[in-house]
């Protein structure tokens, strides 16, 4: 009813939403009740809201969860837009329950510059469906990334098999420039832990199964323990990206002096090399799916809480491109849109709690990121949430992604647990298999404002 707006309501002109009788979680449990969300914030949290709100949602059979967080994800757009780009990576972003991602720069042109970062943002402004912020690419000069910090960069971003901007990364001094740079000005360095001279293929290359054994675990090892090293001398923060050994978690989790994060990905943790014998070129991605073994104790580790996030790496390609010889075919899978379901039958199995599953994806990537108002559900902070139908049974089926990427490792597996509707800054961009919100609704995040 229109007299019961609040004033700010009016002024703002946001509409505002009562989701009614959900199974709330908020301080690592659930209790049952109602939210109100007005003016992009929630409101009010109570076991009963007597007031009406211009759309409500009746969600009985829901939970409501803090909305996910991807602190690693490539939208590619501007000229990689052919495989992906800020509408069709934010729908499936939303549809997937991610209310925040933030980009990696290895795009075309590059995140490298302030410049170029605020070109990106003011291209996504008008495209994202939900909100999105950007990592900036490693730079040799340490101004640029304090200009790059201030255009609102999340990170800075160190790709040791391969520069993104041209760095000789074969010497220490080069990063130990970076990470000083990165120290400097704030931010963390996210790191791509591959060490560069162990990952040049030495024989000739048939299959994706021989690519992957060409690109061992050592590469990891190596490059994990030489940036433990360097962290050690400059003391900056580190967050170490998809990391795919238990050894490489325990070395992060052990290390002495704090300032760590790492972060495993659902494909790492659920496929094994098996995989890729199976299904070459659906299962090409890097770091490369690693032995049955370790793939469990991987699981392990983050299920414990040993790792500290989650992300999806989600990195789209067509399949013309992916579909050509080993050495030939771009690593990476789309993984916004099954991450969710695979991690909520895994709740579903009793192999990982809900708890868990919430900090992994949500309230842990928030923290390191500095997303202070988001990643977890309470009054006051940004209203950004899912609701979860953990009853609803799936498939996974890469023909009706959102995204411009239709394969997948994990096409056909089954799944228990959906996310039923996504809310970005308390409106409803996804519902019930539908994309609701429109390009442009989601927020552009500067690294250090509220957001
Ligand atoms: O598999 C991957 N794909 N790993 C990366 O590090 C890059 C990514 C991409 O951009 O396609
Ligand atoms: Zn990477
Ligand atoms: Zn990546």
């Amino acid at each position: 009813m229109d007299n019961l707006k609040s004033p700010e309501n009016e002024i703002s002109g946001l509409p505002s939403l009562l989701i009614r009788d959900a199974h709330i979680w908020t301080e690592n449990r659930a209790i049952r009740g109602s939210i109100l969300i007005e003016d992009g914030r929630i409101q009010r949290i109570a076991r009963r809201i007597a007031e009406q709100a211009d759309e409500e949602i009746l969600a009985e059979r829901l939970v409501a969860l803090p909305g996910l967080v991807d602190a690693h994800v490539h939208l590619r757009d501007m000229r990689l837009a052919y495989k992906e780009d800020f509408t069709s990576g934010t729908s499936a972003a939303a549809a997937g329950g991610f209310t925040t991602v933030l980009d990696m720069p290895n795009t075309l042109p590059p995140t490298d510059s302030a410049q170029r970062l605020r070109e990106k943002a003011r291209r996504a402004s008008r495209n994202i469906l939900v909100n999105t912020g950007f990592h900036a690419a490693a730079v040799g000069d340490r101004a640029a990334v304090e200009t790059m910090k201030m255009a609102g960069a999340f990170s800075i971003k160190l790709y040791l098999p391969k520069p993104i901007a041209p760095l000789d990364l074969g010497d220490d001094l080069t990063i130990v420039e970076v990470l000083k740079a990165a120290k400097e000005a704030s931010l963390p360095v996210t790191v791509h832990a591959e060490d560069a001279a162990q990952i040049e293929p030495t024989r000739e290359i048939r299959t994706f199964k021989e690519l992957v054994g060409s690109r061992l675990g050592k590469a990891e090892t190596m490059a994990v323990s030489r940036i433990l090293r360097l962290q050690k001398q400059i003391g900056c923060r580190i967050h170490f990206c998809h990391v795919t050994l238990p050894s490489s978690i325990s070395s992060i989790g052990n290390w002495p002096l704090g300032g760590l994060s790492s972060e495993v990905t659902p494909h790492h943790t659920l496929l094994s090399e098996d995989s890729v014998e199976k299904l070459g070129w659906k299962a090409w991605m890097v770091p490369p799916l690693r032995p049955r073994r370790a793939r469990s104790r991987l699981f392990r580790e983050m299920a414990t809480g040993n790792a500290t996030i989650i992300a999806t790496d989600h990195a789209p390609h067509t399949i013309k491109e992916k579909r050509r010889p080993p050495q030939k075919s771009p690593p990476g899978i789309p993984g916004l849109e099954t991450a969710m379901p695979l991690m909520l039958t895994m709740v579903y199995k009793r192999k990982l709690s809900l708890g868990r599953l919430v900090s992994l994806l949500s309230t842990n990537p928030a923290k390191i990121f500095g997303l202070s108002s988001r990643g977890s559900i309470r009054e006051g902070v940004d209203g950004d949430m899912i609701l979860v139908d953990m009853k609803k049974k799936g498939k996974i089926d890469p023909d009706k992604f959102f995204s411009k990427a239709h394969y997948s490792p994990f096409e056909g597996w089954k799944t228990q647990g959906a996310v039923h509707t996504t809310i970005v800054n308390g409106s409803v961009v996804y519902s019930n298999g539908e994309i609701t919100g429109k390009p442009g609704s989601g927020k552009v995040l500067r690294n250090g404002s509220r957001g």
